[in-house]
């Protein structure tokens, strides 16, 4: 252990190794001095989250070519990723634990020991001619019961830099820490430097089967290699804050979810607070943003993509958003879309594979105004003439939660929201309605478990057209999916007649010309009224096979430009359609194993009888 700070002292600048021996935290002192050896970087650096810092490193990668300062917005900067590192990758992500059936059949399972030699002969050197970082960071508050406290280790400036937006980083974690416990994340980008070479303003990054994406889910640690890319690479967030996060709160009894977390406020002030999954690039950072179009109601956001929830004294299930920025879909986000998300980023934002635009902007398709000429994602001239994408489907903003016009004054509470609703959902382009409401929580989660997306551009490898995405956790998930369901029956049972109502949303339907029926984006809050409307008990709602759905009079459609036709196709149940489902949800269900409930069993069976009578 002092050997450990030996060494440290040798390797950090003095005034960043007095602050480490000050803490003495010998997890931290191990997990710095193991990273150093083992990666051999020129330099070690112990960032502090001040505005200095990211200036220096950002300022330091304009220079070399990395990024582009953009002059036309303050204090932004553009990247261009290699075209191979654009999204997750699913394929290389991997949950590592003794036993496979822990891991479930959803997950890639390697024997930890196994990935843990494979990534050494990786990690070996990977640093040379770069700095390591180490970043601390918590997720949630700094102080919040419900938060957590991770050490990213890292040798990318761009890494940093977005862990200054998404994350709380630097010196008030560490006093936060003490001789506490925290999630170590190690991450390179897998591409050691030779003597005297440079990236040359090449984003460095290691070829497809060099990359591996690993959690060690019974340490409680993540070890990335080979991608620069978010989800990759920012670990508090889809690794940490959902993936180990996942496992913790089964363990502990509370909830780690791939959902965005809304405010609602009815004209008399009465507050709602909404918590919603969908999976990657299906709306929430959309939904979490949005402008009502209905008079009186307003949405504030918490947060656009996780909430870690808790049951507090009174038996009610309180969400915190764990991170402090928004990593965003840069694509279709315009002034009409999601004017809280075009402000969001309008200073001190990062974009990743966007047009810069010849009056140096950045540009994407369906964004605001037009580009006649500029610099695509992948750094050739392009104009709309070009016939190819100027941005890349999966571009992206990186801005500060507090630069959101409509933030929630209460999105920091350590406290949490308490949330009445819960919704699922999906892209399908036929069967599924606007929105059903459960009949009960069990149905709820059998809504939730059964929900199915298409693909999208944000997972690389995601492969089948329509695919299975349980409560929008399939690829976040880190433990056997059916334990989760149960987990989800587990927490119903526990907060009882407290529990959140539960409804299911499709905003994608589309009709014989492949045009989305519903508008869609602000005109969502129609739907999200009727929801609060159901929870006050005033809103009208009929049973279906499928659930209870409101009839046309039920929903406030005043200025919605909808044919009769086209709102009774995304109010009406296709039967034929849905039994159709049965066996697909049954043959999904059968891979669970003998792990799967009897509860969700029991949901299906009562679903064929509902559908046949
Ligand atoms: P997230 O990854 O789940 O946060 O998804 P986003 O909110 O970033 O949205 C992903 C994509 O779906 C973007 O291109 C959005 O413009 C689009 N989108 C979001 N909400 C809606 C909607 O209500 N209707 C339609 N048609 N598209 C939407
Ligand atoms: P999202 O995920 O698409 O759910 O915002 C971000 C990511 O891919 O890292
Ligand atoms: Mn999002």
């Amino acid at each position: 252990m002092g050997n450990d700070l030996e060494y440290l002292k040798g390797c950090m600048r003095p005034e960043q190794y007095e602050k480490l021996a000050a803490l003495n935290n010998s997890k931290l002192n191990e997990f710095i001095a193991d990273s150093v050896q083992l990666c051999t970087p020129d330099d070690v650096y112990l960032c502090d989250g001040s505005k200095n810092e990211y200036d220096t490193i950002m300022a330091g990668m304009v220079n070399e070519g990395l990024a582009t300062d953009l002059k036309a917005r303050e204090n932004c900067f553009h990247f261009r990723s290699d075209p191979s590192d654009v999204a997750r990758v699913e394929g290389r992500t991997y949950i590592a634990c003794e036993n496979e059936s822990d891991a479930g059949p959803t997950n890639n399972w390697i024997y930890p020991d196994k990935l843990k030699g494979t990534m050494r002969d990786l990690y070996s050197g990977c640093m040379k001619g770069r700095t390591l970082y180490v970043i601390p960071f918590s997720m949630g508050p700094i102080g919040s019961p419900i938060s957590k406290i991770g050490f990213e280790i890292t040798d990318s400036g761009y890494v940093v830099c977005n862990m200054h937006i998404m994350t709380r980083v630097g010196d008030k974690v560490l006093e936060a820490l003490g001789q506490g416990d925290f999630v170590p994340c190690l991450h390179s980008v897998g591409k050691p430097l030779a003597e005297g070479e440079s990236d040359n303003g090449m984003w460095p990054c290691a070829p497809v089967e060099k990359k591996y994406i690993s959690h060690f889910t019974e340490e409680q640690k993540i070890w990335s290699f080979g991608s620069g890319y978010g989800g990759n690479a920012l670990l508090g967030k889809k690794c940490l804050a959902l993936r180990i996060a996942s496992v913790m709160a089964k363990k502990e009894g509370w909830m780690a979810e791939h959902m965005l977390i809304l405010r609602l406020t009815n004209p008399e002030g009465k507050k709602f607070h909404i918590a919603a999954a969908f999976p990657s690039a299906c709306g929430k950072t959309n939904l979490a943003m949005l402008q009502s179009t209905v008079e009186g109601w307003k949405v504030e956001c918490v947060g656009d993509d996780i909430a870690w929830m808790k049951m507090d004294d009174n038996g009610q299930l309180r969400a915190i958003n764990p991170e402090s920025g928004f990593f965003g879909v840069a694509p279709g986000t315009n002034s009409k879309t999601n004017p809280m998300a075009v402000k969001s980023c309008e200073k001190n934002s990062i974009f990743t594979n966007c047009v810069v635009t010849d009056d140096s902007d950045v540009w994407w398709e369906d964004g605001d105004g037009e580009c006649k000429h500029g610099i695509d994602w992948k750094g050739r001239e392009w104009t709309p003439e070009s016939g190819e994408k100027g941005a890349h489907p999966n571009a992206r903003f990186t801005a500060p939660a507090a630069q959101c016009p409509n933030v929630c004054p209460d999105w920091e509470d350590p406290a949490g929201v308490p949330i009445d609703i819960f919704i699922f959902g999906g892209r399908r382009s036929e069967l599924v309605p606007l929105v059903t409401e459960a009949m009960d929580w069990d149905h709820g989660v059998y809504m939730g478990a059964t929900a199915a997306s298409e693909k999208t551009a944000a997972a690389l490898d995601s492969g089948v057209a329509i695919r299975r995405d349980p409560f929008a956790m399939l690829p976040f998930c880190a433990y056997h999916m059916a334990d989760y369901w149960q987990h989800w029956f587990d927490m119903g049972d526990k907060l009882g007649e407290n529990a959140p109502k539960i409804f299911y949303v499709n905003w994608f339907q589309k009709n014989e010309k492949g045009k989305f029926i519903w508008p869609g984006f602000g005109e969502n809050s129609r739907v999200l009224k009727w929801m609060c409307e159901r929870v006050d008990g005033k809103a009208g709602a009929y049973d279906t096979a499928i659930g209870k759905m409101p009839k046309k009079e039920d929903l406030d459609l005043n200025g919605i430009d909808l044919t009769d036709e086209e709102m009774d196709k995304i109010l009406s149940v296709d039967t034929e359609g849905w039994k159709k489902e049965l066996p697909i949800v049954r043959e999904f269900f059968e891979t669970m194993g003998d792990k799967l409930p009897d509860r969700m069993v029991a949901q299906v069976d009562r679903l064929e009888q509902r559908l046949k009578s």
